[in-house]
């Protein structure tokens, strides 16, 4: 599963690399990555948490016979250092959110059963993260199709060590589309995740989305998201995933002069331009053309006049033939 995983990936990352739209002028990901390091005042107490989780393989001593041995780490608890210095909570010592007694090794069972805080524990209270409406969004989650899932939480898809946000500042759509559809993705194109939660049989997403027409064009223009949770106004990034079936089947819904689009993937871009210049929505035309949901106001204009004009010919062809068979 881990390989459909994969070559989704690539085949939405293609796009991504050969389609160079909007130029985004920012610091490089080292040098941002390097001024995050050096402002975190937590760093060095991390490393003693890193030497172990930041890679494949650590080393602790034995307290009974005091020899040092080497083990494997497994894979799920090792994080990314440069990621999580690019992250959200870049700036958190990891005992911040993790138990102090995470320092001594190896870690008691009652420590592996620590209780994490909640988003809006630290979010829902402070104004100044008010944009983003966590409030909202939680009531949205718990009436989605995860929140009856046990243990699942934000924290599913917001990875503590490496979640940060991308559709809200985008300068480039396919990058977010790629970042928010691995979301998704790492459980729905890894049957090792998808398990830790559910029963249920594997489900082969290539094969759930057959009817798409070209699919893997698709997943590299929309989010999963776009398809699976209802519209709603109030926040930026819609977020209660509904049942398959109420999932967006129609190609209407997209391919029409009022696409939802709009209203979903587009919307921060969209919020920016503008809606005042009709359904030519300055995105659409901009970064991808979707076919019917362009209006043309001069074209429609075009084709009333060439429709008027047919119709004041035959009128008059028809009046000349009255006139002429009544005399
Ligand atoms: C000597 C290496 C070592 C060091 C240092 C270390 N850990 Fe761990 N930690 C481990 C290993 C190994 C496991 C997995 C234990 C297991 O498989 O049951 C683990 C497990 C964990 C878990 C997961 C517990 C669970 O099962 O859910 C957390 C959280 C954690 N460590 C946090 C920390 C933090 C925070 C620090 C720094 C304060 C730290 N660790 C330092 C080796 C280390
Ligand atoms: C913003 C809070 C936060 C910070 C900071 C944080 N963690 Fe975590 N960590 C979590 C949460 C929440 C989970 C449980 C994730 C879940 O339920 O999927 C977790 C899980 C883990 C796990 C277990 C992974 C697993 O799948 O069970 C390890 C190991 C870990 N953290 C280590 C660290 C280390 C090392 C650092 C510092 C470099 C750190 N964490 C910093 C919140 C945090
Ligand atoms: C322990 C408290 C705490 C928890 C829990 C927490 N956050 Fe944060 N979060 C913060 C703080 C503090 C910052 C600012 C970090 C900085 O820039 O130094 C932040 C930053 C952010 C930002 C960036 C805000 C900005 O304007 O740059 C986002 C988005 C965010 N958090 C989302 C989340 C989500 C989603 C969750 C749950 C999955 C979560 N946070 C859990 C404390 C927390
Ligand atoms: C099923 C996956 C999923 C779950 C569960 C989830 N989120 Fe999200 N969330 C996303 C995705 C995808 C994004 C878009 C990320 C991006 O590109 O910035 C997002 C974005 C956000 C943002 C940033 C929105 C903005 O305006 O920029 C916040 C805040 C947030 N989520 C909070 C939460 C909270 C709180 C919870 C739990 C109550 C939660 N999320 C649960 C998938 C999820
Ligand atoms: C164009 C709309 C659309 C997009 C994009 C889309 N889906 Fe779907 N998805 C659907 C519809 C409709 C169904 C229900 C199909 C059916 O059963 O007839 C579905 C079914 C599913 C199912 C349930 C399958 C099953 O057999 O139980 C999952 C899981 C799923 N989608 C995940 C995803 C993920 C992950 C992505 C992004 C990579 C995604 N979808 C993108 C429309 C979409
Ligand atoms: C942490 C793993 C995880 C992530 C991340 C995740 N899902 Fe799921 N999802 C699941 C599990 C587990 C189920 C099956 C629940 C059950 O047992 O019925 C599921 C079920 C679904 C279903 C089918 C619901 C039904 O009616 O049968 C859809 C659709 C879906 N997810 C879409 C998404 C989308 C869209 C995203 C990203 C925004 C996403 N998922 C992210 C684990 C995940
Ligand atoms: C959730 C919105 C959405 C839905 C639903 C949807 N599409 Fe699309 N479609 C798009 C977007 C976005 C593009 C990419 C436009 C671009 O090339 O930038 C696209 C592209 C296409 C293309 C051109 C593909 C290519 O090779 O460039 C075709 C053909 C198409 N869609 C047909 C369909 C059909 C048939 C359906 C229904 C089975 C459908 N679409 C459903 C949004 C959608």
């Amino acid at each position: 599963m881990k390989t459909l995983f994969v070559i989704i990936s690539i085949l939405i990352s293609e796009v991504l690399f050969t389609d160079n739209n909007g130029p985004v002028v920012q610091d490089s990901y080292e040098a941002v990555v390097e001024k995050c390091m050096a402002n975190n005042v937590f760093a060095e107490d991390n490393k003693a948490c890193l030497v172990c989780h930041g890679k494949s393989s650590y080393e602790f001593t034995d307290p009974i016979t005091g020899v040092t041995r080497k083990r494997r780490m497994n894979a799920r608890y090792i994080l990314d250092i440069d990621e999580y210095y690019q992250s959200n909570h870049w700036s958190f010592a990891c005992t911040d959110c993790h138990s102090d007694n995470f320092k001594t090794f190896p870690p008691r069972s009652s420590e592996k059963l620590e209780k994490h805080y909640a988003c809006t524990d630290c979010h829902a209270r402070d104004e100044n993260y008010d944009q983003y409406h966590f409030k909202d969004i939680e009531v949205e989650y718990l009436e989605s199709t995860h929140a009856n899932v046990e243990g699942f939480s934000c924290w599913k898809c917001h990875n503590p060590h490496s979640y940060k946000i991308t559709a809200r500042n985008t300068e480039n759509l396919k990058e977010t589309i790629l970042y928010d559809n691995n979301i998704c993705l790492e459980c729905h194109a890894s049957f090792d995740n998808f398990q830790l939660l559910s029963d249920r049989e594997e489900i082969n997403i290539v094969q759930s989305h057959e009817w798409l027409t070209n699919q893997a064009a698709h997943f590299k223009n929309i989010r999963c998201i776009e398809c699976h949770t209802a519209v709603n106004d109030k926040i930026l990034v819609a977020h209660k995933v509904l049942p398959k079936e109420q999932a967006v089947k129609r190609c209407t819904e997209c391919h029409s002069s009022d696409s939802r689009l709009v209203a979903t993937l587009y919307k921060s871009q969209s919020k920016k331009s503008g809606r005042d210049l009709g359904f030519t929505d300055a995105v659409i035309l901009n970064q991808s053309y979707i076919i019917g949901a362009n209006r043309i106001i001069s074209l429609n204009i075009l084709s009333f006049i060439i429709f008027g004009g047919v119709l004041l010919v035959i009128l008059f062809h028809t009046a000349i033939r009255i006139i002429k068979r009544k005399s």
